[in-house]
């Protein structure tokens, strides 16, 4: 019998009940499929995408066609989390609320998560409320959007001075009145999202906005240490999988040249 996938309405719960929210990112078959068995709630099917597996030096070139051909790997391998896919960079914001209803659509259909993410603040309310009215559900995203990377000038903590402090408390008001269901935090002092947090009813996900949000995300190749070109300063790593990797491969390498392997064991 097919499990009961986490939903919406089972994020805000938790809010209220002030149970934590847990979402990693995943990209594929197998990732996905360990993410859901250890019962995160939210697998984000992050533009991360670029960087951590196509190896882009942002986030920028990701498509449309990479979001589905990934989402679709995740889906078919996760039962019960929610499925959140980023609409990539210049997919919407460009004026045009309608291709962007259309693009949402498109993803959702295609790649079978069940929201979209999109970066950005009051500046995206009717896309995002077009989007909603249509159906879909949407996370918005503040602090460091990395789809802006070019006008913030690079991955660093966002909304330190007070003016900058206070437009991110009305733009995440401005977001959850234009009809996100959650919304993430990324790289804001931890006093600024505990702000917010407290500011509005929909779940506050942070990553690098300290503890007092209602959820942690972190991109699972950080923090699995499979991602080795840098690490950012919020994450924890909890495994160091590429030295492991890369310790396997030699042996291998090894066994081969030696002859060790295939034994016959190992061998028809
Ligand atoms: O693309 C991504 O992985 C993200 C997370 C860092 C939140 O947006």
């Amino acid at each position: 019998m097919n499990k009961a996938k986490v939903t919406i309405t089972d994020l805000k719960a938790k809010k209220e009940a002030r149970e934590k929210i847990t979402m990693l990112t995943a990209y594929d078959y197998p990732m996905a499929k360990a993410v859901d068995e250890a019962g995160i709630d939210i697998i984000l099917v992050g533009d991360s995408l670029g960087m951590v597996v196509l190896g882009y030096d942002d986030t920028l070139s990701v498509t449309i066609e990479d979001m589905i051909h990934h989402t679709k790997a995740v889906n078919r391998g996760a039962e019960e989390a929610l499925i959140v896919t980023d609409m990539p960079f210049m997919s919407y914001k460009t004026q045009d609320v309608s291709q962007t209803v259309k693009n949402a659509g498109k993803i959702i259909k295609e790649s079978g998560a069940q929201a979209v993410k999109l970066e950005g603040g009051e500046e995206l309310a009717a896309e995002i409320r077009a989007v909603v009215e249509a159906g879909i559900p949407v996370m918005g995203h503040l602090g460091l959007t990395p789809q802006s990377i070019n006008q913030v000038g690079g991955f660093k903590v966002q909304a330190r001075e007070n003016k900058a402090a206070k437009k991110l408390v009305s733009d995440a008001k401005a977001l959850e009145e234009a009809g996100v269901f959650a919304l993430v935090l990324e790289c804001i002092p931890a006093a600024l999202a505990k702000e917010v947090t407290e500011a509005i009813g929909i779940p506050t996900i942070g990553i690098g906005a300290g503890k007092e949000v209602d959820g942690q995300v972190l991109v699972t190749q950080d923090m699995l240490g499979i991602f080795a070109d840098f690490t950012p300063k919020f994450v924890r790593k909890y495994a160091n999988l590429n030295d492991e990797i890369k310790t396997a491969l030699k042996n291998y390498k090894q066994d081969v040249k030696a002859g060790e392997f295939p034994t016959q064991q190992e061998s028809f």
